[in-house]
């Protein structure tokens, strides 16, 4: 069965109708609908013979749920949010594409250590292979990441999981939050590999204001979620659990990381820090696959909900992805004031809003930038290349034996 792909070039609003028909009893969204005001509220699907008679035992209370009533868990029973149906169950499944992504990711499985080193900790090592602003892109981007995969690992577990009240998604964003934990110590392989000094690295979200003003956006969003007192089943705390969803799929995950990758992506071409970048890869297969996924959890939780998405939330989204990239060129800008070789804060600019654009039409909201190309068509293929299913059937070790992605200069 064919999988959405957020990412691709062929994903457009257009494709939604197709992504849906993995959805036990979709609700249509019209094709040729791209602007939110166009969109039809779907109808709000309630059982109330098997969810308005039952105490409110609160979300995320999945101990009194499983017990609250003797009847068997039904599909229409199960839902994205605010679901008191018993949360221990995966079977029946309703949410096809949660449990699909979830399988393609496991056989996905790969370790940083499996990827040699030695060629990067020449170069980083060695006099006038790297210049002096390359070398603060590689150390700008290793110490964004040393801590940005925890802040997503955290939201997930500290804040997202118990208000996702479905086993098809919890059972992903297990495997995310394990995956998140297996990109940080990608990082910290990197780092420590390198001989970088690890306590600049891992303190740069609290030291570079470019760093800690995207950390900072991402932790308010978090801190929201985990408040002790927060539950779901409100419009305004629905709402805000949207709003998360939102920036971290959509803004830490799908802006705030792509600067990064670019730039070591980047420098590969050029035959600098091969290694690094294949960890980047490997992790960036790994990312685009989350945003997917956070992509069609938001949609399913607008079709479900469709009161969530009046015309102040759809502000709210553009007004965060605005922000997202606004962050994004100011940490290019930081990290590269003067440019490297085949990249400036202009080509990264114009790329962060072709990404953004990406982003809105995926939420079903009007483009926001006159950014109709990528100006980075090597970055979509090298996605697009590593999404193959024969990608996934291949190991770590193919790469290493150059049977993978091959990274000699102008080869993507
Ligand atoms: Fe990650
Ligand atoms: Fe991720």
């Amino acid at each position: 069965m064919r999988l959405a792909n957020w990412d691709t070039e062929e994903n457009t609003v257009l494709n939604v109708e197709k992504r849906q028909e993995s959805v036990v009893k979709p609700t249509p969204i019209l094709p040729e609908t791209p602007a939110p005001a166009a969109l039809k509220p779907a109808p709000v699907r309630v059982d109330e013979s098997s969810r308005d008679d039952r105490p409110n035992l609160g979300m995320g209370d999945d101990l009194a749920n499983a017990f609250a009533t003797t009847q068997r868990v039904q599909v229409d029973e199960k839902a994205m949010i605010n679901c008191r149906a018993d949360l221990n169950q995966l079977i029946p499944f309703k949410y096809v594409w949660a449990w699909e992504k979830y399988l393609l990711a496991r056989k996905n499985h790969w370790m940083p250590d499996e990827i040699p080193m030695q060629d990067d900790i020449t170069q980083w090592k060695s006099e006038g292979i790297l210049s002096e602003e390359e070398r603060q892109v590689v150390k700008r981007s290793l110490g964004f990441f040393a801590t940005a995969d925890s802040l997503v690992a955290n939201n997930i577990v500290l804040g997202v999981y118990r208000l996702i009240t479905n086993p098809e998604c919890r059972n992903y964003l297990l495997l995310q939050a394990s995956e998140e934990a297996l990109h940080t110590h990608a990082y910290q392989y990197c780092i420590e590999s390198l001989g970088m000094e690890e306590s600049e690295l891992f303190n740069m979200y609290r030291e570079i204001k470019s760093v800690g003003d995207k950390s900072a956006w991402a932790l308010k969003q978090t801190s929201l979620l985990t408040d002790p007192h927060f539950n779901t089943g409100t419009l305004a705390s629905d709402r805000l659990l949207l709003e998360n969803l939102i920036a971290y799929y959509c803004v830490v995950e799908g802006i705030f990381f792509y600067c990064g990758f670019a730039l070591i992506l980047s420098m590969a071409r050029e035959g600098k820090m091969i290694n690094t970048a294949k960890q980047f890869e490997m992790i960036m297969r790994d990312e685009s696959m989350h945003i997917n996924f956070g992509l069609d959890m938001i949609n399913q939780i607008k079709q479900e909900n469709p009161h969530l998405w009046d015309a102040e939330m759809q502000n709210t989204a553009i007004r965060m992805i605005k922000e997202g990239l606004e962050l994004e060129v100011a940490f290019a800008h930081d990290t590269m004031p003067s440019g490297i070789q085949g990249m400036n804060v202009e080509l990264m600019t114009a790329y962060l809003q072709y990404i953004a654009n990406r982003r809105f039409a995926s939420l079903q909201l009007p483009e926001q930038y006159d950014a109709p190309t990528n100006p980075f068509p090597w970055m979509t293929r090298t996605i697009d290349q590593q999404k193959q299913v024969a990608f996934f059937e291949q190991n770590v070790a193919d790469y290493q034996i150059g049977g993978g992605i091959q990274w000699d200069k102008g080869d993507w």
